[in-house]
């Protein structure tokens, strides 16, 4: 049986934590195979309102196996709270059904002393990086001087906790498929953030895109059906880099984006940079992971804004000038709608020139930060 990805098209924070405890009732294991506890997913739903670094979202659904993949990178001390405000939160984790690999790689106090010590000696050119000691962990990762979570048992306090919990998990998720049951695998950041495809340097450590999914895990191409690429209805990005739609903060538009959409960071509480849609880059997204379906977050967070632009690309005659498109916005509330023809008219408008500009389907609307407030089509 197959294995869908779902894969954050922008700079992270799609709201990919709420569509993976959406879906994962249909599989049997949530798998993340890139990044670390740079992540920040915030899942709201019946039993309440969880945030979530490394743990898979999937971890809400009793029946579900999550797998923290080895191309993670894992801060222990972090992992041992998360599991902690969990179980204080009355889920239930064991080691049935959380699984750590033991190829993933240990994030070390001294990553984080680099990371924070990097970035100011970075100064006016800082990457406005979470300071959690991601990139020092995959560059020991990379130059082979990497710890694995295999060789936690020399840390006693660490592998008390966690020891259990940890196995080779290639062999596991091949046995899941190979018994005919489904896997997801849970993307974090986004496509924009990738090592190799986002806007270097402005980017985070890991392969947050489809490739990732690969190596992050050991699962081949032939494994996957589809890849959900998950986009919010304007743009955000959290740290330094270039953000070619940006609106400043400050403009009434900006303002609105922010406080209506709750702009602050789940793992820095960092206030959100907001702009426009971006089509030109949520191509390259489409182009590099090979979405065949598309979800839309956070449409209520456009309601009552009179002109929305959209980004189409850059024209260079003589100097560059961006291109935008203008689609008239809508007054009523879309918050909770879960009936695409509950739609007000120009919503509709506005998601059906997303979707044509983009020339991939989109399968979900969200329309509220919980689990029923959604729109499948
Ligand atoms: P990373 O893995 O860190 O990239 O994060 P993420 O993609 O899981 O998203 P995150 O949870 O950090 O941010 C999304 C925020 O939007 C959360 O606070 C969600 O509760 C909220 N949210 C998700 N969908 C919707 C929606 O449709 N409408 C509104 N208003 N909020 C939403
Ligand atoms: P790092 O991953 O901590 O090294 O940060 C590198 C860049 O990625 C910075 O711009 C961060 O703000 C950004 N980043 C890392 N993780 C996330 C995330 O989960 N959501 C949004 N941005 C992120
Ligand atoms: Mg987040």
């Amino acid at each position: 049986m197959p294995a869908d990805v779902i894969i954050g098209g922008q700079w992270g924070d799609e709201g990919k934590g709420k569509l993976v405890d959406l879906l994962a009732k249909d599989y049997s294991a949530v798998v993340r195979f890139s990044g670390g506890n740079n992540a920040g997913h915030t899942v709201i739903n019946e039993y309440g309102k969880f945030k979530l670094h490394l743990i898979p979202s999937g971890i809400l659904h009793s029946k579900v196996t999550c797998v923290i993949g080895n191309g993670c990178v894992i801060d222990p001390n972090i992992l041992i709270e998360e599991i902690k405000n969990l179980k204080e939160s009355g889920v239930a984790i064991s080691s049935e059904n959380l699984i750590i690999s033991d190829k993933a790689h240990i994030i070390l106090p001294r990553h984080i002393e680099k990371d924070l010590a990097q970035e100011k000696a970075r100064a006016d050119f800082k990457i406005g990086t979470t300071g959690r000691g991601i990139g020092p962990a995959y560059m020991d990762k990379v130059g082979r001087s990497g710890v694995r979570m295999e060789s936690l048992h020399k840390w006693p306090k660490w592998s008390a906790k966690l020891g259990k919990y940890i196995k080779s998990t290639e062999k596991i998720l091949r046995d899941i498929l190979n018994n005919g049951e489904n896997i997801m695998l849970e993307g974090a950041q986004g496509a924009l953030l990738d090592i190799d495809h986002g806007s270097y340097p402005y980017v985070t450590s890991s392969n947050s895109t489809i490739g990732g999914a690969l190596t992050g895990t050991g699962l081949i191409p032939a494994d996957f059906r589809d890849i959900l690429g998950v986009f919010k209805a304007y743009t955000t990005r959290v740290g330094e880099g270039p953000f070619p739609t940006e609106i400043n903060q400050l403009d009434k538009i900006g303002k609105h984006l922010v406080e209506k959409g709750k702009e602050f960071g789940t793992t820095t509480g960092r206030e959100r940079r907001c702009g426009w849609f971006d089509i030109e880059s949520a191509k390259h997204s489409i182009m590099i992971n090979g979405f065949n379906k598309i979800a839309i977050m956070k449409l209520d967070v456009l309601d009552g804004i009179e002109k929305l632009k959209v980004h189409m690309g850059d024209v260079s005659e003589g100097a560059p000038t961006s291109k935008y498109e203008t689609i008239t916005g809508w007054k009523e509330s879309t918050f909770g709608i879960t009936k695409y023809e509950d739609l007000p008219n120009n919503a509709k408008i506005y998601l059906k020139f997303l979707e044509e500009s983009l020339n991939t389907k989109i399968c979900i609307i969200s329309t509220g930060p919980e689990r029923d407030q959604t729109i499948h089509i």
